[in-house]
């Protein structure tokens, strides 16, 4: 039997039909804009120039080196799932530009005994900045080698000491309706919420990133602070944060809410266990030209040295 993935589709190729319309409800939208239409155009262009912005200087961290050659500065800043600005790839960086981030507060709150709102120049500051270059699984079968900088997770929620009832993390991106185009289709409930158990939130591979090729964020890449867990699908790894809530049940989260047999909670990233509408055995780096062949795709994304001690004992098929 050949399936979708033999004949070289890729799972965003079959997108589902409610992404789809509103996808098409968008494009038709934006074409009523024709000021918005040369962005794109201007977006890649001024993307091939290479890595822009404030520079973030940082201390390399190889703790978990890999030989995998980087992605260009274009890659990552084009190709982006950000589906508050639309579901396509381009439109992050198209439409991303509108989000408002200054000022810039996070709230970490709950399940903890100092309860703190902080400046994003604030977090910044709170523990040395480091570039790691981790790389990023999506759940649609791609993925990226990508320098990011920040520092381990560990460290901000270590600071506001958690109580004994802190046993998930709760991550809220910002909503930005007036300036966020996707938002309107709901294709997801809003805000984007994900989420982690509290051993993973602290594991010293989640890194709290405020940055990429020694350079601040881009918004489309989830400016001001974003969250970034490697052993994960992308989708684990939420944008924007304004919001760190500490609590003691498991939080539903926004792909939950939206596709739970589809989406699980855990997201490790596992080629054994197929999304039920395409395979995880295998993944398409980016960058790497139409004809390259496909990569095969490691357990805990080449992680499972690391991490896969926290799920001792755990069904993985169950636990998807
Ligand atoms: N965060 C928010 N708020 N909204 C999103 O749509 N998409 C996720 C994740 N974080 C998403 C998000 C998905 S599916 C992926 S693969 C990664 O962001 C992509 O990150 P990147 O664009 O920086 O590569």
């Amino acid at each position: 039997m050949r399936r979708i993935w033999d004949i070289g589709l890729s799972p965003s190729d079959i997108t589902p039909e409610s992404v789809w319309r509103a996808r098409r409800r968008f494009m038709q939208g934006a074409a009523l804009a024709p000021l918005a239409l040369g962005v794109p155009a201007l977006a890649r262009a001024a993307a091939d120039a290479g890595p822009m912005g404030p520079l973030l200087p940082a201390t390399k961290d190889s703790r978990w080196p890999t030989v995998e050659a980087v992605n260009t500065w274009k890659d990552i800043t084009t190709y982006n799932n950000f589906y508050e600005f639309g579901t396509g790839k381009g439109d992050p960086a198209e439409y991303a530009g509108r989000m408002q981030i200054k000022p810039w507060t996070v709230q970490i709150d709950g399940a903890v005994r100092k309860p703190l709102t902080l400046d994003i120049d604030d977090l910044r500051k709170l523990a040395p900045l480091q570039e790691r270059v981790y790389r990023l699984r999506c759940v649609e079968a791609w993925s990226m080698v990508i320098p990011w900088t920040g520092y381990s997770l560990s460290h901000l929620l270590s600071h506001v000491e958690p109580t004994g009832d802190a046993k998930y993390v709760v991550f809220t991106s910002v909503l930005q309706p007036k300036n966020m185009p996707g938002v309107s289709e709901r294709i997801l409930d809003w805000p984007y919420t994900e989420g982690l158990r509290m051993d993973e939130a602290m594991h010293p591979l989640t890194l709290l990133t405020f940055g990429v090729y020694g350079r601040e964020l881009p918004k489309q890449n989830g400016a001001p602070m974003r969250v970034i867990i490697p052993w994960k699908y992308g989708f684990k790894s939420g944008k924007s944060l304004v919001r760190i809530h500490l609590q003691s049940t498991p939080p539903e989260t926004s792909w939950m809410r939206a596709a739970p047999q589809e989406y699980g909670f855990y997201a490790n990233v596992n080629p054994a266990v197929p999304h039920p509408r395409w395979s995880q055995a295998t993944e398409r780096r980016i960058g790497s030209g139409l004809f390259a062949s496909r990569i095969p795709t490691q357990p805990f994304n080449g992680y499972a040295e690391a991490v896969s001690g926290l799920y001792q004992g755990m069904d993985l098929r169950r636990n998807f």
